[in-house]
């Protein structure tokens, strides 16, 4: 599990660490505040993801993965930030090395393993004017000259295409030949807005007043709890949740679990494959320059 360690994220990760029978294993910058085996995951750096993964593998032995819980998120108020790899770092926390983590991980998921891909209802244009009305992966990894606001904006658009990105990943993934092979349940998780966490620890003050103030109505607009957006990830994760047949979005809205039909974009064949054929290209170009991945 990434993500583990914060928010919501890591209330799943006791819920699931507590579940009798299941050992988990998280992906994290720091040691988790429970005891739960953690190693080290920065993923900021494609580097640090090879690593990772050799790592788990290596801790898997002759075991195999039953959940694989892909939660990790970061928020920058502009587009400013960029990895070691040269990325814009939303997309690439929030998106390509996922992507990375999930093709290195494939081959030692278990016949009828989970995975979960935390996206966000801020993806859709029908509840986000910030939304993306078309997808160009090149331009959200290297977001330079594109004109138009560096600032606030586009920092919450980067975040929301990202989460488009984690969408398709998981659209990809479900309609892949692997997935079929091994009978995998693939889930994309929207908690919904959930104030309490750390997501939003890098806006300015204003807006995390005004996110303060969201706080305050939350009982009334029925927004989930940090512990009730948790609970729901644990419980997708752990099977304990299945998505009906044929649905994949799972979106917690007034504190339900409900399985509407994502963005359109997000239902296009035409971007998930052009992300996919991206994303192999973008993480091929660092592989290929990679001592050992
Ligand atoms: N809160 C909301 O309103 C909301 C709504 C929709 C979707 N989501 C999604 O829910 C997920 C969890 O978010 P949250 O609200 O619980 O936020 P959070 O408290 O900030 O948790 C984010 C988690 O991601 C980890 N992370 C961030 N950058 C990382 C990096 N470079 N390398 C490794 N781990 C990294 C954090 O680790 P550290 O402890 O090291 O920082 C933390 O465990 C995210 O995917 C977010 O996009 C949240």
């Amino acid at each position: 599990m990434t993500g583990g360690t914060s928010g919501l994220g890591k209330v799943a990760a006791q819920q699931i660490a507590e579940t009798p029978g299941m050992r988990i294993l998280l992906g994290a910058r720091s040691a988790s505040q429970f005891a739960v085996k953690t190693l080290p995951l920065d993923l900021t750096s494609l580097a640090s993801v090879c690593v990772f993964a050799q790592g788990v593998i290596q801790e898997l032995g002759d075991e195999l993965i039953a959940g694989l819980v892909l939660n990790a998120g970061t928020q920058f108020p502009n587009i400013n930030q960029r990895t070691e790899d040269g990325f814009e770092t939303t997309f690439a926390v929030n998106y390509l090395a996922h992507y990375l983590l999930l093709q290195l991980l494939l081959p030692k998921l278990a016949q009828g393993a989970t995975v979960v891909i935390t996206t966000s209802d801020t993806h859709d244009p029908d509840k986000n004017p910030m939304a993306p009305k078309k997808l160009d992966p090149e331009l959200l990894a290297y977001p330079q000259g594109q004109g138009g606001s560096t600032g606030f904006s586009a920092g919450f658009r980067a975040y929301a295409a990202s989460k488009l990105c984690d969408l398709l990943m998981a659209r990809g993934l479900a309609g892949s030949n692997e997935a079929k092979e091994k009978g995998l349940t693939v889930v994309a998780y929207n908690p919904g807005l959930t104030v309490g966490t750390s997501l939003f620890r890098a806006w300015p003050l204003w807006a995390r007043l005004a996110m303060g103030t969201v706080g305050l109505i939350r009982p009334m607009a029925r927004l989930a709890t940090v512990e009730q957006a948790g609970q729901n990830l644990a419980d997708l994760a752990l099977g304990r949740i299945t998505p009906p047949t044929g649905r994949l979005y799972a979106s917690l809205v007034k504190r339900q679990l409900t399985w509407p039909d994502p963005s359109e974009l997000a239902r296009q064949d035409v971007a998930m494959n052009g992300l996919w054929s991206d994303s192999a290209r973008m993480v091929r170009s660092f592989l290929s320059g990679a001592s050992s991945c």
